[in-house]
């Protein structure tokens, strides 16, 4: 049951990796927390586990399952924290359009559609943090898709940061290296410096606390894709290969 006096944020991809752990830790400070998914056992998992989650279950890629879903929330959230993405890697350069729809679809079509059917809900104080990629500030290899969809996420988020600030709505546009989920299981290159889902969603919260517009986590490894990033292209290139080489 929810406490009317306590604070509500609302998690998309909440039924795993970083989400799953992000809801949970707000449960456990005794937020109110509204988890979002597609998979209904997880849900209910998270569910019967916190008597403070309440869950909703929807496709962010399906405009009028989001609208139904988001709209007129009770108590309403005042943070909103828009982390469901998905990850296809492009395979010995040769592309694939299917593929970039499909990851195009749910990290940027599917956070338009979250921000659509929630906008009529903000007011001022309320904090939109919006979970991007460092992959968004240096070309990757394979990364074509998901690349590109995150550095559309970046862009979305850095404008709507200016947009929404004369209704005093906040965004925090969140940029996380290498976080051990089931999206990075599956990746068979080396990870530099990858951290736990605790670690993660222990940034995420402390960094939105103190009303960060921007965050970086790990500090060490996306501080060395952002020093990248500012390299000539040939010197990034040649660098990056170095970097994520295989195991
Ligand atoms: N792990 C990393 O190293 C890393 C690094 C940088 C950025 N990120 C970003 O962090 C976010 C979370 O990633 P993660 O690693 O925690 O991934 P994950 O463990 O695979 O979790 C992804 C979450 O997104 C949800 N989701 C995916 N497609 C959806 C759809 N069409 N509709 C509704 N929900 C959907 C999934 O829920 P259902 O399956 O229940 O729908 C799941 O809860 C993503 O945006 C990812 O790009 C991750």
């Amino acid at each position: 049951m929810f406490e009317i006096n306590h604070q509500t944020v609302l998690v998309t991809g909440a039924t795993s990796g970083i989400g799953q752990q992000v809801a949970q830790d707000y449960a456990k400070k005794g937020w109110n927390v509204v988890a979002c998914g597609r998979n209904q056992a997880k849900l209910a998992e998270l569910a019967l586990k916190f008597p403070n989650i309440a869950t909703l279950a929807f496709d962010i890629t399906d405009a009028k399952a989001c609208r139904e879903a988001l709209s007129g929330l009770e108590p309403c959230p005042t943070l909103w924290v828009l982390n469901a993405g998905d990850c296809e890697y492009i395979d010995d350069g040769v592309m694939d359009a299917a593929l970039f729809r499909r990851v195009i679809t749910v990290n940027v079509i599917g956070l338009s559609n979250c921000i659509e059917a929630i906008q009529d809900q903000f007011t001022a104080g309320h904090r939109l943090a919006i979970v991007g990629s460092i992959s968004s500030e240096l070309a990757l290899p394979r990364a074509e898709a998901y690349g590109a969809s995150k550095a559309a996420v970046k862009y979305l988020a850095h404008t709507l940061r200016m947009d929404l600030a004369a209704k005093q709505v906040h965004v925090s546009a969140i940029f996380p290296g290498f976080v051990e989920t089931p999206l990075t299981d599956k990746n068979n290159f080396a990870m530099p410096m990858i951290i736990s889902v605790e670690q993660a969603s222990k940034s995420l919260i402390d960094g939105l606390s103190k009303g960060k517009s921007n965050l970086y986590f790990p500090r060490r490894f996306t501080s060395i894709i952002r020093l990248l990033g500012t390299l000539p292209y040939s010197w990034q290139h040649a660098l990056i290969g170095r970097l994520l080489k295989q195991p």
